[in-house]
């Protein structure tokens, strides 16, 4: 039975691709291996948000195909993605021995190509056209693992491809295509049954997620079509969580921030990408939106629910952005206080308008900024974190903890890692727990101190699980007031 190898660099949008394509050759009799050497097809899905990881990969498919031919292995190589999507046949050109390039659009033929491959049907493939519905083509998942401890509670369910937003600075519209919509039933559908299955939490994926379905459906009671897909997710029974990435900040209208209110599986969390604190670089940019309406949408959010988490992503070192530019995204994140965010040093991208801008920044100045925001991030990510310690919340658990095998880990609501001293019976409960103290970016918390030990049993909702553990359920009540 051949094995697979698939490395995935990137975004959440190509970990998601990247299960589906595990899940068809599976589905065909592959089986999947941690490790590169001595498998029989090994595949990297790419990034080509910045030059960095782009480099990451040729360098790691250079390596890998070198040593293949010092030992004759005989494997199948192959790109996918965003990458191979941008660069073509040129990467089967470059790196001989690279015989599949698959594009953004061609997932689902991911294992017929393999399948010729290692038949010797085909020497070569490269498959990067655009193919219409490809969006509705990928709704296989991998079956959770059954050992304790692994099962799988949350999931990502890809609900739209491509962006027509056309940032400046951003190759996404040029590798994931036009916007294209799956439909609501089909997205419910494929939410169903992966809570049928055990998840306890979706975390729904596009590009730009926030204009889902914008042409194909209609706003209803000054609903956005997205407002009306977290809707019909949120009829799901047995579904306790709901999440999103990536929105777009113009895509916070009304509707989305009174949705944050009216429906409790939405949880507290917001990914709201800023990109500059400047409106001068905002309009450079063609984000949409000035600092102002920022802020406006951000006090929105928290009038809705105090203690939503908020994250972001910013560029520093965009062409021409001056001192005063620059210091105004550091006063900006330090009047909203981020919870985190993630900061990225400019990266001149093929075939964007702002590779051909004038006014490119040294390197030595765009590391200076990247260093100045992020110890900002930092400083107040902190306090955000400090805040918690001392406070119960209720964490929806999710398996062993990668940073310490001994103990589990879970989230927030409002999207902050909680590492405890946990059991395999813990895994896809919500339970409530008592923040201890603050690591990096990491909350560490004890269940014991509220009983949740002698949570017996499977998975059930927070309340459920709070009553047997002898609590009241008005007490698990406050205690969600407490996590906001
Ligand atoms: N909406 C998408 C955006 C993809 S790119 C999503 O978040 O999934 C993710 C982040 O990478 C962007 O928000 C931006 O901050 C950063 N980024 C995009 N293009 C970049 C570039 N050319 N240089 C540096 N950072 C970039
Ligand atoms: Fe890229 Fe802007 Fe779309 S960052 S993915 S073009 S919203």
């Amino acid at each position: 039975m051949p094995t697979v190898y698939i490395k995935t660099y990137g975004c959440q949008m190509n970990e998601r691709d990247s299960e589906a394509v595990a899940a068809q050759l599976v589905g065909r009799g592959y089986s999947l291996v941690d490790e590169e050497q001595g498998a029989d097809v090994v595949l990297l899905n790419t990034c080509s948000v910045r030059d960095l990881a782009e480099q990451k990969a040729l360098g790691k498919m250079q390596a890998m195909v070198g040593h293949s031919r010092k030992h004759r292995t005989g494997q199948v190589f192959g790109y996918l993605g965003c990458m191979a999507q941008s660069r073509g046949q040129s990467l089967a050109e470059g790196v001989d021995g690279v015989q599949l390039v698959l594009g953004t659009q061609k997932f689902h033929r991911a294992a017929d190509h393999v399948e010729d491959l290692l038949t010797g049907r085909q020497k070569v493939v490269v498959d990067t056209d655009a193919e219409e519905g490809s969006q509705s083509k990928l709704a296989e998942h991998l079956s959770t693992a059954a050992a304790p401890g692994r099962r799988q509670v949350s999931a990502f369910v890809s609900i739209m491809q491509g962006c027509n937003q056309h940032c400046t600075f951003c190759i996404v519209p040029f590798t994931r295509g036009r916007e294209r919509s799956r439909t609501i039933p089909e997205i419910v559908e494929e939410c169903r049954r992966l809570v049928d299955h055990g998840v306890r939490e979706i975390t729904l994926l596009g590009q730009i997620v926030t204009s889902f379905g914008r042409r194909e459906y209609a706003v209803v009671d000054g609903r956005s079509p997205f407002v009306q897909l977290i809707e019909a997710v949120h009829e799901i029974d047995g579904l306790e969580r709901i999440r999103f990435t990536s929105p777009h900040p113009k895509g916070y209208g009304s509707d989305l921030i009174e949705a944050y209110g009216r429906l409790p599986k939405l949880v507290e969390s917001a990914h709201l990408p800023l990109q500059s604190g400047a409106d001068r670089v905002l309009r450079e940019m063609h984000r949409g939106y000035t600092r102002a309406r920022f802020e406006e949408i951000v006090a929105g959010l928290r009038a809705v629910q105090p203690g939503i988490g908020i994250t972001t992503d910013i560029i520093v070192g965009f062409p021409g952005e001056t001192e005063a530019d620059f210091e105004e995204t550091l006063s900006l994140c330090r009047s909203i206080e981020f919870d985190n965010a993630f900061v990225f040093k400019y990266s001149p991208r093929r075939d964007t308008p702002a590779a051909s801008m004038a006014g490119a920044l040294p390197e030595p100045l765009i590391e200076e900024r990247h260093r100045r925001l992020l110890d900002v991030i930092n400083e107040v990510g902190k306090r955000r974190y400090d805040a918690m310690v001392g406070r119960i919340v209720p964490i929806l658990v999710e398996g062993i903890s990668r940073r310490n095998a001994t103990r589990y880990e879970g989230r927030t609501r409002c999207n902050k890692i909680v590492v405890f001293t946990g059991a395999p019976r813990h895994v896809g409960q919500v339970i409530p727990v008592r923040v201890e103290r603050v690591g990096t970016f990491t909350l560490y918390a004890d269940p014991s101190v509220i009983g949740v030990d002698e949570v017996e049993g499977s998975a059930g909702n927070g309340d459920e699980v709070a009553a047997e553990a002898g609590l009241k359920v008005v007490e698990m009540t406050a205690v969600r007031e407490l996590n906001r």
